[in-house]
Parts: structure tokens; C-alpha cells; sequence
């Protein structure tokens, strides 16, 4: 058993060339093989994947999902106290779909303009979250093990709990959960986090592309986050009108909240809690997080006797970077969900000169109820703001209450990471190349910023729970010779091993290394997407990996021994990877060291 961040972090693997092959690219004496593809039959009656775009809508609900994206692995053993590094459940994403590949004959519509309704129920059975329980075999190959009862699909139509202080706020009343305790599915479900209680939280990112509403004005729960008059996906259009279906229309049709589904949207856009050892377990939404464009969240390691604290980003141009800090204490014993029920949500500011700030949006503190009694009758963004009726009102509305806070915007916060070895806080930075000139500030210094940047933060006395910290950027993405520079010197500069563009998948491994992963632009000199390596201590960078073309390389982690990996491939082209096929399936991508070593050292 390795003890996280006792041992090495150098990079001993050679780099890879920039690649433009659709092909995975691994270093030398590295293997790649590819692994539950979209269509991967895992529940039921195990339906074969068809190949001609013909499974239903009930078979894909039985079949691993497409636009694979943030995933864990859960050793098998784990409740007992195991570290299983050959059996376990991988839990993974998915993001949204590809409607041309999903369908024989792509997305289509009735003379009237309806959809067939089996399409609608395939495409939201094929978002949300798979629990695949998998094993080594005795030569070493990962299958998953058939007719467990671990296996499970969760769905964009899975019924879920909602949890916490939005709970039964009378804004998420509707006609399925008039008491509005309840919802179904979750969606756009980018990045995630484990918790310390070994459960599986994944974040509602985009969910905003999901409703319609025609409406002639719309609520400011909607107009924050974008909600149009058309979505993206046209489900609420479907030829049987069923209810589960009509609910993406959030146009109010009358009457009271409980008789349509005008509060729909205001169930989405939190992060969701599964438990993947309890498969009848229901998921639950936890809205003391938050609700926005959730993109993953990281736990700082939970201690003993204090309380949980988790981080999570907002990926939209100039949104904020979010502290949990929760009320009740951490004891391994009786640790569980509940812990993210009740605590404060606290939004970052970076000042200019390396500190920042954690703001907390509560109405009960005295600094926030201030700003927000001086913020009414005034215009916030968008938005004409008369105040917040209470805490549900606050957390339903984030972004706003972040705004009034004064939070600093950020160029598109995705993942975090937590470095084992010195507590440091990691976020990566996408990019953001709608910043002008006079929106730079020192945390995000670059306008028109279309590499994007990582930074990273130290929590004033290493105390997860301190309201105040320093912050340094870690690496600037971009061309060859891009430098991060620290008191006058360049600390890193760019070269061909490592130049990327749009950092977003961030893990750090059980030996402390840094993993990044890119989901940018693929022109020379870059490329296709990658996934780099880094040495936290040295800031040295290498590139580890290359995706096949058109893809983004997002979702990674290894097994506890760190001699498997596991890497998730998201919207390839063409017909990758089965040449054979005509259509292009997400997949996971396995990666093993052929002398049996340790992933990247
Ligand atoms: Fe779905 Fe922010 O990446
Ligand atoms: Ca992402
Ligand atoms: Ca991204
Ligand atoms: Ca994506």
C-alpha cells in the first residue's frame, strides 16, 4: 500500500512529439488499449452495441454513455479498508452527445416539427453518470464483470433527491415534486470529485442548453446562466408529450408553479451525489454547494474532528472559484453525505499583490448582508436586483451573490487538485479570449487569453478553513518559448516536450505528479488534445499523451498501485477507434507501463 505523497515525483518517461494522427500517442514502453466505448452494454439484459446507430432508447439506458468525461476508480474493497488495485468500480461522466453519431440517420423531426420519442429518451439515457464495476483478469486484461449488481446506469431521467438548504424552497416546486424535494436526472455532467466518504460527486455544467423558454421575460434564475427560447437538444418536443419530456419547456403555462415546469431549470446546475457500492441508492443534488456551471470539485484531505472542505469552479468567461466549508465535523466513522448539507459557500478574490481572500455568501454575515442591502434597487450584471428572500434564494442564485460579493471573475475555472505533499491548491484556467485590455488583473494578467494558465493557492497556515491565502501561477499555457516568470526569472519556458494550449482536466496522482489534460484548439504547432505531466516541486512539464483528432482528453486517475491508468477520449472524429465502424465512440483509454512500472515515473 502507498502512503500518498511519500514517494517520487520525477518524470522518467520520455516526452511525445506533438501529434496530428488519429491515434492515441503514449510514450515508449508505454501500452494504450481502448475500454468501455459509448454503447458498452453493462446493465439489464446487456444489449449488443449496433453499430448502424439502431439501438433504442431502452437499450441505451443499459449501455455505457457517450461524451465520456471526468471518472474514479473505487478499489472493490475500499468500505473494508482495501486497496484493491485489480478490482473496482470505475465511475465516469458523460458530458452530452453527439446527435449525428447517436441516431442511424442523425437527430430527427415529424412533419409537425415533434420528435420520434424513442430519439428523445436515447439521447437523455445516454448523458449522465456509468458505474462499471471491472476486474483484471489473470493475464492482466480489464473487463467488466458481467451481471454484477454494482453495474448501474444514472441517467438525465434517474429521479433524484434535493438536499440541503434549497431544499423545498418554494422556487423548485413543479408539477412532478410540488413540495420541490425532488428531480430527475442530472445533466451535462463535465468533472467530479470523490469525497472522502468514498462516494462519487459529478457537477452539472452546461444544463442551461438542456430547457426551453419562450416566455417574454425570464426569471433572473434562468438569465444568469443563458437560458433561451430554443434548447439544444429540442427533448421537450417529443411526439408522445410525455411529462418527462415536456419538462425542458420552462415557459410558464399558467395557473401556479406546481402545474407546469417553469421551475425546472432551478433543479439543475448543482453537483450530485452517487454512491456507487449502493445501487439502489438515490442520487442526491447538493445545493449547499451552490448551483451554477458546476465544473469539478476537490476535497481537501479531511481531517479528523474538522470540517469538510471542498473547492469547485464556475467554467464560464468570468465566473469564480468557490470554498465549502461545512459546519459539522469530519469523523471517518460516521462521515457521509450530510456533512455537504450544511456549511458556508464562501467565492475567491484575488488581490493583485499574490493574497486573496474567501467571501463568504451567507446572509448572516454581516460583510455580505452589507453589499447586498447596498445592492438593491441597483442593475447586477443582467439582472435588476431587489434583494434575496432568504439562503435558498442566495445559493439557487450564486453567480449573483458572487458578484455582490465582489468576487474576482476568472478565465474559466475547470478542475482543481489538492498536492498531497504541501497542501497547495491547484485550478486550472481554460482560457478566456473574451478578456479586453482593461479586464486584465493580476490572476488572470493575459487579454484575449487563448492558452489559458493554471494558478494555484496556499490556505493562510496550511488550514483549509482560513479565510484568507497566496496565490502564485503555476504555468502559462501557449506556443514554445511561453514564460512563467517568479522575481525575474523565467521558472518555466515552454519547448517542444511541452507546449499545450487550454488546460482542464487536473489530477494529482498518488505519488504527488500532476496530470494535466487540454480541451483547446488543435492548429500547429499544438496539435491534437494531450495530456502532460508535471513535477509540482520543479514545475518540469512533459507531454505524456496525445488523443486522436477532434477530441478532447478529459478524466483520468490510476489504479491505487498506479500501475494502471485510465484516460477518458471525449468527442473523436471520424471513426475512431474502430475503423471498422463508421461512426466515432467515446472511450476510455487504458494505459500500462510494459515492464509493469509505475505510470510516469
Ligand atoms: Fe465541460 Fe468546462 O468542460
Ligand atoms: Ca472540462
Ligand atoms: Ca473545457
Ligand atoms: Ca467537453
Amino acid at each position: 500500500t502507498q502512503t500518498p505523497g511519500t514517494t517520487e515525483r520525477a518524470l522518467g518517461f520520455q516526452a511525445v512529439p506533438v501529434s496530428m494522427d488519429n491515434q492515441v500517442v503514449v510514450p515508449e514502453g508505454y501500452s494504450s488499449k481502448t475500454f468501455l466505448p459509448w454503447g458498452t452494454p453493462i446493465t439489464g439484459s446487456y444489449p449488443d452495441y449496433r453499430a448502424d446507430g439502431t439501438n433504442s432508447g431502452a437499450d441505451q439506458e443499459e449501455q455505457v454513455g457517450m461524451h465520456h468525461d471526468g471518472m474514479h476508480f473505487f478499489p472493490i474493497d475500499q468500505k473494508s479498508g482495501g486497496n484493491s488495485s485489480t478490482e473496482g468500480l470505475l465511475v465516469m461522466n458523460h458530458e452530452y452527445i453527439n446527435q449525428k453519431a447517436i441516431h442511424a440517420e442523425g437527430a430527427t423531426y415529424n412533419a409537425d416539427d415533434s420528435r420520434p420519442a424513442d430519439e428523445v429518451r436515447k439521447e437523455i439515457a445516454a448523458h449522465g453518470v456509468s458505474v462499471v464495476h471491472i476486474k483484471q483478469d489473470a493475464n492482466g486484461e480489464w473487463d467488466v464483470v458481467f451481471g454484477s449488481a454494482l453495474n448501474r446506469r444514472v441517467t438525465g431521467g434517474t429521479e433524484m433527491e434535493i438536499r440541503g438548504p434549497v431544499r423545498g424552497y418554494h422556487k423548485l416546486f413543479t408539477k412532478f415534486s410540488p413540495n420541490g424535494n425532488r428531480t430527475r436526472g442530472t445533466l451535462n455532467n463535465c468533472s467530479m470529485g470523490p469525497t472522502p466518504w468514498g462516494t462519487y460527486l459529478t457537477a452539472e455544467e452546461n444544463w442551461h442548453g438542456y430547457f426551453a423558454n419562450s416566455d417574454a421575460t425570464q426569471p433572473r434564475e434562468q438569465i444568469r446562466h443563458g437560458v433561451g427560447s430554443e434548447s439544444r437538444y429540442d427533448w421537450e418536443l417529443a411526439d408522445n408529450k410525455a411529462d418527462q419530456y415536456v419538462r425542458f419547456n420552462v415557459s410558464a403555462l399558467g395557473g401556479s408553479a406546481s402545474e407546469d415546469y417553469r421551475n425546472e431549470a432551478n433543479t439543475f446546475g448543482f453537483m450530485v451525489e452517487i454512491d456507487p457500492f449502493n445501487p439502489e441508492s438515490m442520487p442526491q443534488k447538493r445545493t449547499a454547494l451552490g448551483r451554477f456551471g458546476h465544473e469539478g470539485v476537490i476535497f481537501a484531505p479531511a481531517k479528523e474532528g474538522e470540517p469538510v472542505v471542498c473547492y469547485s469552479g464556475d467554467d464560464s468567461r468570468f465566473e469564480y472559484i468557490y470554498k465549502f466549508v461545512s459546519s459539522k465535523p469530519y469523523y471517518a466513522a460516521t462521515a457521509g453525505g450530510y456533512l455537504l448539507d450544511e456549511g458556508t459557500l464562501y467565492v475567491a478574490r484575488f488581490n493583485e499583490d499574490g493574497s486573496g481572500e474567501w467571501l463568504a455568501l451567507d446572509l448572516e454575515d454581516p460583510a455580505f448582508a452589507g453589499k447586498v442591502d447596498a445592492a438593491k434597487g441597483t442593475t447586477v450584471g443582467d439582472v435588476a436586483f431587489d434583494g434575496f428572500e432568504n439562503q435558498a434564494d442566495v445559493l439557487l442564485n450564486t453567480r449573483l451573490a458572487a458578484d455582490i460579493a465582489g468576487a474576482t471573475p476568472m478565465d474559466r475555472p475547470e478542475w482543481g487538485a489538492v498536492d498531497p505533499n504541501t497542501g497547495e491548491v491547484y485550478f486550472t484556467l481554460t482560457n478566456n479570449t473574451k478578456r479586453t485590455e482593461d479586464q486584465v488583473n493580476a490572476a488572470n494578467p493575459v487579454a484575449q487569453n487563448k492558452n489559458g494558465h493554471i494558478i494555484r493557492w496556499q490556505e493562510a497556515g496550511n488550514d483549509y478553513t482560513a479565510g484568507s491565502f497566496e496565490w502564485d501561477i503555476f504555468v502559462f499555457a501557449g506556443e514554445q518559448g511561453t514564460e512563467t516568470v517568479v522575481d525575474g526569472d523565467a521558472v518555466v519556458t515552454l519547448n517542444d516536450d511541452n507546449i499545450f494550449n487550454s488546460p482542464d482536466g487536473l489530477w494529482f496522482d498518488y505519488n504527488g505528479r500532476l496530470w494535466i489534460q487540454t480541451d483547446g484548439y488543435s492548429d500547429e504547432p499544438f496539435g491534437n488534445q494531450m495530456m502532460l505531466a508535471a513535477n509540482p516541486e520543479t514545475r518540469e512539464i512533459k507531454r505524456f499523451f496525445v488523443g486522436p483528432q477532434g477530441c478532447e482528453v478529459t478524466g483520468v486517475v490510476t489504479t491505487p498501485d498506479s500501475k494502471t491508468m485510465f484516460v477518458n477520449i471525449q468527442h473523436p472524429r471520424g471513426n475512431w477507434p474502430n475503423a471498422a465502424e463508421d461512426r466515432p465512440r467515446d472511450a476510455c483509454v487504458i494505459v500500462t507501463r510494459n515492464d509493469g512500472g509505475v505510470i510516469g515515473a
